[in-house]
């Protein structure tokens, strides 16, 4: 059979061969094999170039390479319709359809606002300490100079686990873990989870959150406590928000403090929130006693400092306007999800 016959031959196999199968892709990539392949039909008729003349030869190539270009363009074609009729498939999807819902979560209220008042203190160089939340009598109370009969034991109703065990009912202790285990200076703070035997209302929970702060250094003056505390409240409430300092009693400072900040809902012009003083109570604070170093052997005479503490929920219960401190620890989203 000549080259010129053996080409029509390969031609019409392969049309009946791409007729009989033409919508199945992987089919089709046998095809392509059967006649493209190195091995294939038409690579074969390459080889019979050599045995033609020298005058019938450049014909030939290009009856050959016509044959090889044709062939492929019909199987891209093929494919690509076949393919087409899967994209008709997928347009039947209506897009316009609403997706299911993907819920976030949001960040609690109280982390974000612990989170806030860490960075606020990180910038002064304050760095981070943790305490105990089970601990004993002696870290608590004790070496706060809160001796066992002390009339001060009253202000935080105790949860105990056995006479000398208790759930801590304050970050304070945490002073005293810290400066037993490192030497002065400090400059921390304590942020965590404080337990009080209280009733459950709209303003006191029985478990709630503080941070406490120390700084313990050479000549540390009340000046200082104040201007760092002033500083924090105003990156806290915002720039235009006032501060003042009323003398308080706490059994580990001396003296003591209650810092308010001018009212952030009325701006000082007296509301309910505010009790119609203009005033919102938000921390406690005071010059470390001197007895405090006593019982984690700091020398009194050559290191003095300041410290204080505030509750989390009552500085997100003011930032965010929320009412009742229970709504802290419902699990509720409605109310999460505003955050
Ligand atoms: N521990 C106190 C409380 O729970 C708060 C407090 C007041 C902490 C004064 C301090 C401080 O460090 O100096 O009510």
């Amino acid at each position: 059979m000549s080259i010129t016959d053996q080409i029509q031959k390969v031609r019409s196999e392969f049309s009946s061969d791409l007729e009989k199968l033409s919508s199945d892709n992987s089919v089709l990539d046998k095809i392509r094999i059967k006649y493209l392949g190195r091995k294939g039909l038409v690579s074969a008729l390459f080889v019979h170039m050599g045995t033609v003349s020298n005058e019938e030869r450049p014909k030939m190539g290009q009856a050959l390479n016509a044959l090889k270009k044709d062939i492929e363009s019909e199987i891209d074609a093929a494919i690509s319709s076949s393919s087409d009729s899967k994209n008709q498939k997928l347009l039947d999807v209506d897009y316009t359809l609403p997706g299911d819902p993907i819920n976030r979560g949001s960040i609690h209220p109280l982390t974000l606002v612990m989170e806030e008042i860490k960075s606020i203190f990180n910038r002064l160089g304050f760095s981070i300490a943790y305490g105990p939340e089970i601990d004993s009598d002696f870290y608590n109370f004790e070496a706060l100079n809160i001796p066992k009969h002390h009339p001060a034991r009253d202000m935080q109703d105790t949860f105990y686990i056995t006479d000398n065990i208790l759930l801590r009912t304050h970050t304070s202790d945490t002073q005293i873990h810290f400066m037993e285990n490192n030497n002065p200076p400090v400059r921390i703070i304590a942020p965590g989870r404080v337990y009080r035997n209280e009733d459950v209302s709209v303003r006191s929970y029985c478990l709630f959150h503080q941070i406490e702060g120390l700084y313990v250094d050479k000549k540390v003056t009340f000046a200082e406590l104040k201007g760092t505390l002033d500083y924090f409240a105003r990156e806290l409430f915002g720039q235009n928000v006032k501060t003042r300092f009323r003398p308080s009693y706490f059994p580990f400072t001396e003296p003591s403090a209650e810092m308010d900040v001018s009212c952030i809902f009325c701006k000082g012009g007296g509301c309910g929130i505010c009790k119609k003083t203009g005033w919102l109570e938000i921390l406690g604070c005071g010059m470390v006693d001197p007895e405090v170093y006593k019982s984690v052997d700091y020398d009194p005479q050559k290191w003095s400092g300041f410290a204080f503490g505030m509750g989390i929920e009552r500085m997100a219960m003011l930032k965010y306007g929320v009412q009742d401190i229970r709504l802290f620890y419902s699990g509720d989203v409605r109310f999460l999800r505003q955050f």
